[in-house]
């Protein structure tokens, strides 16, 4: 008995003082397909202040690849295993849409800080629990809506807070159905509204710095949707989602108008600027480039759309067949790296999120659940977040 305790006291001392010694957040993934595949684990190896601890996943095989990659100190296919862990500071919960509030509930009575993949809940009862329990547990929970970490996006806010008012935003992302996987496109995952409409109705929301007052839209939630989002403060938001388009022109188009002033970010690689006195036109670095060499003697948004196009002309078989384009597509700065250095941060700090809280993942849920009711019923829809949230 005396000999187990002195062990375990000397484990503990041991364990503390590696952490003390390169003082590193040790993160866990649960769910770690295709996204966190391509982005979180790559970005969480690179950043300087995580340590991958450890991979849960129900894809043994693909565990296996993970493991031989980022050499986590286990992987397992039982999430409890993860959140057992008293070394692990905090969870990236990477599931699909429909596996959200028991891995919430049961990460934030582990007492671990979250970060959930988008969208944060399904349904406003989802989100009331999730905002109850994560409150209750005091944990800190971000939700992926990286755009508002994009460097263009970070630019983007800083330049039209310089307009006497922002009046109207313009934000499209046109992708290929055909390169999509299947899952989203089914009413369990809610289709484009529910997987993609739901990162600009976020960004709308952090462009305008208001509440959104009443929705509406057309369409179809499935496939191609178009969102009008009116706010408090009057300004106005369109956004234009669907996958009707060809993935050989670069997906996404953010603009702003006000007061004689007009910003527009093309697809997070330029970023031009009317009307703002001192602000000049920027662009921005390809976070991935196949093609570092080609086309370097034209503007950044041109090149980026040349590449795209050639890379839409020439994918990899391999890239096509498993739906992972990572390794072959350009990859534009979408803040996906800068999002999950400021949840470490946040973590490291003890604070709140910079990004998207609880009450921001609650938010974006309700506008998609708003605009599947306008699209049902023909009609705008009222919206205000305190009597959804109670
Ligand atoms: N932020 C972005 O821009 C962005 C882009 C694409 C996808 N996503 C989001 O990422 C999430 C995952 O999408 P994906 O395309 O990687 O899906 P995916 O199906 O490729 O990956 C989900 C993984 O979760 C695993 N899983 C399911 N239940 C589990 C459980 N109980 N325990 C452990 N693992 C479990 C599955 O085995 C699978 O590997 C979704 O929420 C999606 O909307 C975000």
């Amino acid at each position: 008995m005396f000999i187990r305790f002195r062990l375990s006291v000397s484990e503990f001392t041991f364990e503390v003082l590696c952490r003390m010694h390169d003082n590193k957040i040790e993160i866990g993934f649960i769910g770690a397909g295709a996204y966190v595949s391509g982005n979180h684990l790559p970005n969480a190896r690179r950043n300087p202040s995580l340590r991958i601890r450890a991979i849960c996943d129900l894809n043994t095989e693909l565990l296996e690849r993970h493991r031989a990659a980022y050499a986590p100190d286990y992987v397992t296919t039982d999430y409890r295993e993860v959140l057992r862990d008293g070394r692990i500071d905090c969870v990236v919960l990477g599931t699909q849409h429909d596996m959200r509030l028991p891995l919430i509930q049961a990460a934030a009575e582990a007492g671990k800080a979250i970060w959930v993949e988008k969208p944060m809940s399904a349904t406003n009862e989802e989100s009331r629990r999730i905002v109850d329990v994560v409150r209750r547990n005091n944990v800190l929970l971000q939700v992926g809506f990286n755009r508002r970490f994009a460097p263009g996006v970070v630019d983007l806010k800083r330049v039209i807070q310089k307009f006497p008012r922002v009046q109207m935003i313009y934000l499209r992302a046109i992708e290929e159905r055909k390169l999509w996987p299947d899952w989203p496109f089914t009413p369990k995952h809610g289709g484009t509204l529910g997987s993609e409409a739901c990162h600009f109705l976020d960004l709308s929301v952090f462009l305008t710095g208001a509440e959104p007052v009443e929705i509406a839209a057309r369409g179809d939630a499935m496939y191609a949707v178009a969102i009008s989002v009116g706010f408090a403060n009057g300004a106005l938001a369109e956004i234009f989602c669907g996958v009707h388009g060809s993935a050989g022109y670069p997906k996404e188009h953010i603009e702003v108008f006000g007061n004689e002033c007009t910003a527009i970010l093309k697809s997070f690689v330029e970023l031009n600027i009317c009307g703002v006195e001192g602000e000049v036109d920027r662009s921005y670095p390809l976070e991935f480039d196949p093609m570092p060499d080609a086309f370097r003697e034209l503007p950044a948004f041109e090149s980026l759309y040349r590449k795209n196009k050639h890379w839409r002309e020439h994918i990899p078989p391999e890239d096509f067949a498993n739906r992972h384009y990572y390794r072959s597509q350009p990859q534009v700065n979408k803040g996906r790296y800068e999002a999950l250095d400021d949840f470490a941060r946040a973590v490291r700090e003890k604070r709140n999120t910079t990004g998207c809280n609880e009450i921001d993942g609650a938010r974006a849920t309700a506008m998609t659940i708003a605009a599947a009711e306008s699209l049902r019923i023909g009609r705008p829809v009222p919206f205000d977040l305190q009597s959804i949230l109670g």
